[in-house]
């Protein structure tokens, strides 16, 4: 019999609904024998493996391929205590008033942004709109020329790859070697104006190579491993949540004319984006001991994902999960796992949050009458759920 949950099955990718009701209803813990993976799917289990770091470990890595555990690794390969004193050093570089700071920034990017699509009438919100913003961002964070956003969004895609282990092992040699290459000159820069008693500026490699926790810091091959997760982690995850909002929006008229009549309503579409479909489909664990759940044995080492896109669908936790609703209640939205739960949840969601609705809000404020321009392109299948291109058209006033 074939199975009925290949996640590299473009069929799933385009359409995951089904499956993923499927698994939480007939199969909790499933076991793909093509993958050698395990999945689990219902809201409590996810909740229960996020939250138990001592028995489901993060060592080998969020992703399907076993990361080396003793390499020099950076917060979301670790558990506690050491994922705790890595957590209070990145806290300190990513504090409140460091992502209010970016707002005017993001906010004046963006509207050039649209200042240039407003003109044309129709775009890929996914190429010429969505794709751009993070990598603005995270390159003005790490305080590095905004311009090479484009070059890191070729790394990203391949150390993505690389992630689920569909990289070519050759090319991944390359990227890391660049990327590598590129951040290690920032990190000298600032580390020789540092050893020389010079001031810097206030970015976020220089705040996450002096940050201190008991004395200690963060070591620069960390530092490093921190960037190459923050790319990865931040980038393609933050666009897709752009774009899932507006083809969603699109989908339902009903609810696009909702948030159309009170923008005020944008920030909980984003959110309700997230828990209809979560741009993660889920990520990995690895049981430090032989583990039964649901009567379904999990050996010792195994690899687990965490399904936090289907876990968002449960209907013990969400009143009507099949309906994408800008107006569910937000003690529900509160509770959506797409950001991840617990000891590892995204450092990144308050960022990526105030993206979201900056982006959302010049889009559908600025281009009247957006509709769809042809078929959206999902990406190709992997751990992350999103569009390659999103055509879209507007009236030229
Ligand atoms: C919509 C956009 C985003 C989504 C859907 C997302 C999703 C996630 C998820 C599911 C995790 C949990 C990992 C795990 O449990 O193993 C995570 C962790 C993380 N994310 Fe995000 N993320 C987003 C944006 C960002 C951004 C913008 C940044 C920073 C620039 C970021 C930085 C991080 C970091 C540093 C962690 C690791 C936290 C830890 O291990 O303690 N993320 N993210």
């Amino acid at each position: 019999m074939t199975d009925f949950f290949d996640i590299k099955d473009r069929e799933f990718q385009e359409n995951p609904h089904p499956t993923y009701k499927r698994l939480i209803t007939e199969c909790p813990v499933h076991h793909s024998d093509k993958y050698g993976f395990f999945s689990v799917s219902r809201y409590q289990d996810v909740k229960e493996i996020l939250r138990n770091t001592a028995l489901w470990s993060s060592k080998f890595g969020p992703g399907t391929a076993y990361a080396d555990p003793n390499a020099p690794n950076a917060l979301v390969n670790v558990d506690p205590p050491e994922h705790d004193f890595q957590l209070r050093l990145v806290n300190k570089a990513f504090t409140k008033q460091t992502i209010a700071a970016l707002e005017p920034d993001i906010a004046g990017f963006v509207t050039k942004l649209v200042d240039d699509l407003k003109p044309r009438g129709r775009g890929d919100l996914m190429r010429d709109f969505a794709m751009h913003i993070p990598l603005f961002v995270i390159a003005r964070m790490l305080g590095v020329n905004p311009d090479d956003g484009l070059m890191f969004r070729g790394w990203v895609e391949e150390l993505t790859l690389g992630v689920f282990g569909d990289a070519d092992p050759a090319v991944i040699q390359r990227v890391q070697g660049e990327f590598g290459a590129y951040f290690i000159n920032e990190v000298q820069k600032r580390q020789t104006v540092l050893d020389a008693g010079g001031t810097l500026e206030d970015d976020l490699i220089t705040r996450l190579l002096t940050a201190e926790v008991d004395g200690k810091r963060l070591e620069p091959a960390r530092v490093l491993g921190f960037i190459s997760f923050l790319l990865i982690a931040g980038s393609g995850t933050t666009t897709m949540l752009v774009c899932n909002t507006i083809h969603h929006l699109l989908e339902n008229p009903d609810q696009m004319a909702k948030v159309l009549a009170n923008p005020d309503l944008i920030p909980a579409a984003a959110e309700e984006s997230m828990r209809f479909t979560a741009p993660v489909h889920g990520l990995f664990r690895t049981n430090n001991e032989d583990v039964t759940l649901h009567g379904v044995h999990i050996p010792k080492d195994s690899k687990v994902m965490c399904m936090f896109a289907a876990a968002n669908l449960d209907e013990s936790q969400f009143s009507e999960p099949d309906r994408f609703n800008v107006e569910r209640d937000p003690s529900e939205l509160r509770k959506q796992l797409g950001f991840g739960w617990g000891t590892h949840i995204c450092t990144g969601a308050p960022l990526a949050r105030m993206e979201a609705r900056i982006a959302l809000h010049e889009i559908l404020t600025r281009l009247p009458n957006l509709r769809a321009d042809g078929p959206a392109v999902q990406t190709a299948p992997s751990v992350l759920y999103g569009f390659d291109h999103l055509p879209v058209a507007w009236d030229v006033e």
